[in-house]
């Protein structure tokens, strides 16, 4: 079920043609007729991809690459024209405008719900989306630190790009080999907390962040944003990423009812979950050191928690957070995003 996608970098920075271009201020287009469009049509025809992923932001207009015919192209007479996605960098300025996803500069990591498809890029080296020479073990993210971003990411509507970057003859390096078969083994007791689920009407209780699922989707949009909360229907995951002091978790975003039950996934036990008016609290301190599922990063399963109406969009529109077709306001130049990617 992995689906296949293809990365295209417009740029080939240091082509001649490309520096013939940008020397005449792009009003040549030598470059893209003679190398990157005929390139993009080709992968498209020989290869039918299910994700065109187009690294294009930066130095020249998408009028200089011809982006808006190549995408009505892509989407009208392509042979993959009913089944592509693709994300947004298709030119200078024109991130987080157009594309079925949005991945505005790497990193993009609102903290809030963002309502149309985005994706935090990443890499595994928090420096290089390469093999470094003088890449050190502490440049590499913490298994803790991936996890962090997978739950901050989904819980807010995003998907998680995470770059491996291969050695010049194609190895994967063992720190690399290493995380990722760390972070296999964290999914493989605690998939069922991201796999098939939405964003919840609450996105977070400080480092505590939350997905959610449906019992039964009846009568569902299936591209809703988040899911409802409702006694009976929905189950709500939290995904704690340090273990709260004292062993007790205070979650003020969770509503108890005389049925709630919580499971910490890949532990048997009940856990006990008190309401108090700072939120429930959910106390695990109870769970043995040797019984934990995980050395790093848990999930509680809640259900049956009490039915609250809430829209987290409509509220982040009214905090002018949002634009009211759901951009997102805050962060509205690239160098917004860079800086908040710098700071993660
Ligand atoms: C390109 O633009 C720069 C800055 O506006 C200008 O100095 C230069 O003369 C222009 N070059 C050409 C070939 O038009
Ligand atoms: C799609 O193909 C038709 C028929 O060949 C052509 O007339 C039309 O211009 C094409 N549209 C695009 C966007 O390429
Ligand atoms: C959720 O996380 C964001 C970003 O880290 C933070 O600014 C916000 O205060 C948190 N919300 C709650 C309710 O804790
Ligand atoms: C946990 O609670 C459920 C529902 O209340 C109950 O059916 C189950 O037996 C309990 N499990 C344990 C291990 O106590």
């Amino acid at each position: 079920g992995v689906h296949f996608g293809l990365y295209f970098s417009q740029y080939e920075w240091f082509n001649r043609l490309y520096l013939n271009d940008k020397q005449a201020n792009f009003s040549s287009q030598t470059y893209v007729n003679d190398v990157s469009y005929p390139q993009m049509i080709e992968l498209v025809n020989n290869y039918q991809p299910d994700v065109l992923w187009s690294d294009g932001d930066w130095e020249a207009a998408d009028t200089y690459w011809n982006s808006e015919r190549f995408l009505a192209w892509l989407f009208t007479n392509s042979s993959v024209a009913k089944s592509i996605v693709v994300n947004d960098r298709w030119g200078k300025g024109v991130s987080g405008q157009h594309g079925s996803f949005y991945s505005f500069a790497d990193h993009f990591d609102p903290g809030h719900i963002v309502p149309h498809k985005w994706e935090n890029c990443m890499t595994l080296d928090k420096y290089n989306w390469m093999t470094s020479r003088t890449m050190t073990s502490a440049d590499v993210h913490t298994v803790n630190e991936l996890i962090t971003q997978l739950a901050r990411t989904i819980s807010c509507n995003g998907n998680l790009l995470l770059n491996i970057g291969p050695t010049h003859d194609g190895r994967i390096i063992p720190i690399f080999e290493e995380r990722l078969s760390e972070v296999g083994a964290w999914l493989a007791i605690n998939g069922e907390a991201v796999y098939k689920t939405k964003p919840w009407i609450h996105q977070n209780d400080s480092n505590v962040w939350y997905t959610s699922k449906l019992r039964s989707t009846h009568n569902k949009n299936p591209y809703r944003v988040y899911n409802p909360q409702k006694e009976q229907n929905t189950i709500v995951y939290a995904f704690v990423l340090d273990w709260p002091k004292n062993g007790k978790l205070i979650l003020p975003s969770i509503q108890v009812t005389s049925r709630t039950s919580a499971r910490m996934l890949g532990y048997k036990g009940n856990l006990s979950v008190l309401s108090s008016q700072n939120g429930a609290i959910i106390d695990i301190s109870q769970i043995a050191f040797t019984k934990l599922p995980s050395l790093t990063a848990w999930v509680i399963k809640l259900e049956y928690l009490a039915t609250e109406v809430f829209d987290p969009v409509s509220d982040l529109i009214e905090k002018g957070w949002l634009t009211t077709d759901g951009s997102p306001l805050r962060y509205s130049t690239e160098r917004e995003y860079q800086r908040l990617g710098s700071a993660n």
